[in-house]
C-alpha cells in the first residue's frame, strides 16, 4: 500500500477544529482509495510562541521539509499582536514560506451552484465563475530590502528579479494549459519599474506557450474588473501584495471565504491551507466552517500526492453535503436544511466519501 508522510500544523484560533475535520475526511478517503497517510504534528504561530518562545521552531522547519506535504490550519490572534514584529505569528508564517521555498501560491475561486446567493454580487454576474489567482509568495514588497521605520520615515522596497518572475510565470502558464488557456498578468507597469520588468518578462515566457492567450491589466483596473465581471478571468498571474489583495476580493466574489482552499508550492515541498484566517472570535465554539480546509486537503492529494481520484471524491462529497442542505452557521442563511457544527460537517462529508 502507498504511504505518504503528511505534516500537520493546526495553528491558532479555529485552526485545530478545522484541521481535525479535514483529517477525518482524509482518513475516509485514504481508506476508500487504498493508501496510508502518516501524520506528524508540528507547532507554528502563536501557540508555538507560547510553548517554545519562537513562532517558527526549527523542528517545524525540518519536519515539514522532510514530509511529502503539509496541511496547515491558520495562525494569529489579538493575543500576540503586541509582540515585537519578529516574534509575531505572521512573521513566523512569512519565514515559514521562505524556508519552504514555496514561491507559487495558487488560490482558486470557484462558485458552488448551491451558494450563488451567498455572494453579495448578483447571481448572473457570478454563476459559473472559475478562476485561479497565481500569486508570487516569497518576493516583492513583503521581503524587499531595504526596509525600515525610524518613527519619522518608513519604507519598504518592491523588488523582483527576472528569475523570480520567470518561475512564477511558468507556473501560471502551465496551469492555464490545463484550464481555459488564458492568463491575465496583473501589475502597475504605468507607474512602477518593477512592474515593467514583470510585464516584459511575462511577455517573453508567453512565447513558449503559443496556445495560451495572454493579457495584461493594471492592478486597480483588475480589482474593478473582478467585481464587475469575474467570469472574464481564467488564470490571474500577479506579484505578492497585489495577489494578497486580489485573492481576498476573488474569495468574496464567490460568496464565502470559508470555502476557499490554497496551495503554496515550490521546489522542496508544498503547504495547503484555507485562505481564511484563524478567526479567534469564534474559536472553540464548534461553528467554524471546515470546508476550505477539506478543499485544501483535496488539493494536497491532487498536486502533491497524485491521488486525483481521492481528491475528486472529497470534492464530490462536499458538493453533495451542500446540495443536501448541510450548512455551518456562517452559511445558515443560504438554503440551509440542517445547520450543523464543525465536527458534524466533518462526519457528514466523511460519510458521503464512504457512500459515493
Ligand atoms: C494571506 C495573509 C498573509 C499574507 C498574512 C497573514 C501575513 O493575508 O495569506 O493572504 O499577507 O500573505
Ligand atoms: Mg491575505
Amino acid at each position: 500500500m502507498k504511504q505518504y508522510d503528511i505534516s500537520i500544523i493546526k495553528g491558532d484560533g479555529i485552526g485545530p477544529e478545522i484541521v481535525d475535520e479535514a483529517i477525518k475526511v482524509l482518513d475516509a478517503v485514504s481508506y476508500e482509495c487504498n493508501f496510508t497517510l502518516n501524520y506528524k504534528e508540528y507547532l507554528m504561530g502563536g501557540i508555538a510562541y507560547d510553548v517554545t518562545g519562537n513562532p517558527l521552531p526549527q523542528e517545524t522547519i525540518t519536519g515539514v521539509l522532510n514530509s511529502d506535504a503539509c496541511l496547515f490550519g491558520a495562525i494569529g490572534g489579538a493575543k500576540w499582536d503586541q509582540l515585537p514584529r519578529e516574534l509575531r505569528p505572521e512573521s513566523g508564517l512569512l519565514r515559514f514560506r521562505t524556508e519552504m521555498g514555496v514561491f507559487a501560491n495558487l488560490r482558486p475561486a470557484v462558485i458552488y451552484d448551491e451558494l450563488v446567493n451567498a455572494s453579495t454580487l448578483k447571481a448572473e454576474v457570478i454563476e459559473g465563475v472559475d478562476l485561479m489567482v497565481v500569486r508570487e509568495l516569497i518576493g516583492g514588497i513583503y521581503f524587499g530590502e531595504p526596509r525600515a521605520n525610524d518613527g519619522q520615515k518608513a519604507y519598504n522596497t518592491m523588488v523582483y528579479t527576472k528569475d523570480e518572475i520567470v518561475r512564477i510565470a511558468k507556473v501560471a502558464f502551465d496551469l492555464a494549459m490545463k484550464r481555459d488557456k488564458r492568463v491575465c498578468s496583473v501589475d502597475k507597469a504605468n507607474v512602477l519599474e518593477v512592474s515593467q520588468l514583470w510585464r516584459d518578462t511575462v511577455e517573453e515566457i508567453a512565447v513558449d506557450y503559443p496556445e495560451v492567450e495572454l493579457s495584461h491589466m493594471y492592478v486597480d483596473n483588475a480589482a474593478m474588473q473582478l467585481v464587475r465581471n469575474p467570469k472574464q478571468f481564467d488564470v490571474i498571474l500577479t506579484g505578492n501584495i497585489f495577489g494578497d489583495i486580489l485573492s481576498d476580493t476573488a474569495s468574496m466574489v464567490v460568496g464565502s471565504i470559508g470555502l476557499l482552499p490554497s496551495a503554496s508550492t515550490g521546489e522542496k515541498t508544498a503547504i495547503y491551507e484555507p485562505i481564511h484566517g484563524s478567526a479567534p472570535d469564534i474559536a472553540g465554539q464548534g461553528i467554524a466552517n471546515p470546508i476550505a480546509t477539506m478543499e485544501s486537503a483535496a488539493m494536497m492529494l491532487r498536486y502533491s500526492l497524485g491521488e486525483d481520484k481521492a481528491a475528486d471524491l472529497i470534492e464530490k462529497s462536499i458538493k453533495k453535503a451542500l446540495k443536501d442542505g448541510y450548512r455551518t452557521k456562517d452559511l445558515a442563511a443560504y438554503d440551509a436544511k440542517h445547520v450543523v457544527t464543525t465536527a458534524e460537517m466533518g462526519e457528514i462529508v466523511a460519510n458521503y466519501i464512504h457512500k459515493l
